[in-house]
């Protein structure tokens, strides 16, 4: 008798955020039900990961091309071998002059590519080496903290505009920014404006509302000078975005395929783990609408 197949299983990992999903292989190819019911469940829990997947680099881009288009990483220093929209986060890669890079750009709240016009939908990241301890990746409903705003702030903040650049001047200026990205920004500001973005983004597929801006990449609030712009989005974070009921902070297995519904979430990079320890995940983006 031939052994049953799993079946796909989806588990909320929190109330508010977060759900795993078992009893799928992404090798293989997904039937319609299937790929549907795995985006749903990106986007209703705001992150969603795949356990027990076995992907080389290839493989894993394919596996991603079921929730559509994928997009290429703007940082084209570090990809995987022979697969272009496949990136490779590592805390061992070096910069253009043979140091170790800085790291520290993921690890503040942000989501991915703000000044693209059609940011990624999707940040999906898959461990290939992990300390024994920490390095995970944590994820912030800023759909719930949105719709926990008080009435006035959500008033307040509803119009804002972002003005979007590779790296904001604030951050160009501080010792954790990565020399060839400030060198890239001065490349890309000669070649384009800033990206006009909404602060508060309508969710394409549900209609629903969430808090969405990349700090390091928020040159200004339209109408307010940078450090008045840093202040507000600093204490917009901590009064009213960053409560521990609307975060979920993901410890990695070998296996795990993460995706998260970028339309509805801020995440970060943890780096409490031995830096003398590899940290390494494959990285794709699907690619988005226009944001607004
Ligand atoms: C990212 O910011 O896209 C990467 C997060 C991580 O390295 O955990």
């Amino acid at each position: 008798m031939l052994a049953e197949k799993p079946s796909l299983t989806i588990t909320k990992l929190t109330d508010t955020i977060g759900a795993e999903a078992t009893g799928v292989d992404m090798r293989r190819p997904l039937d319609a039900e299937t790929r549907r019911a795995l985006n749903d469940a990106v986007i209703d829990h705001v992150v969603l990961v795949i356990r027990d997947q076995h992907l080389t680099a290839a493989e894993y881009q394919a596996a991603l091309e079921n929730f559509g288009e994928l997009m290429e990483d703007q940082n084209r220093r570090y990809l995987a071998d022979g697969v272009p929209l496949i990136s490779v986060l590592s805390n061992r890669h070096k910069d253009s002059q043979g140091r170790p890079a800085k790291q520290a750009a993921n690890a503040s709240w942000h989501t991915d590519h703000t000044n693209q016009e059609r940011p990624p939908k999707f940040t999906s990241l898959y461990p290939v080496a992990l300390p024994d301890q920490g390095g995970g990746t944590s994820v912030c409903n800023a759909r719930a903290a949105y719709e926990a705003l008080p009435d006035d702030m959500r008033r307040r903040i509803d119009p804002m505009q972002t003005a979007n650049t590779l790296i904001s001047s604030a951050r160009a200026g501080s010792d954790a920014a990565n020399p060839d990205i400030v060198r890239d920004q001065e490349k890309a500001a000669a070649a384009r404006p800033p990206m006009i973005q909404p602060l508060v983004r309508t969710h394409p597929e549900r209609g629903t509302k969430a808090i969405w801006f990349h700090q390091n990449k928020t040159e200004n609030i339209v109408g307010m000078d940078p450090e008045e712009t840093q202040a507000f989005l600093t204490e917009l974070l901590e009064e009213h975005v960053l409560k521990p009921e609307f975060i979920y902070s993901h410890e990695y297995r070998l296996g795990d395929l993460l995706l998260i519904d970028n339309r509805s979430a801020l995440h970060r990079a943890g780096f409490d783990f031995d830096h003398s320890q590899h940290r390494m995940l494959y990285r794709g983006l699907v690619r988005g609408d226009k944001p607004y």
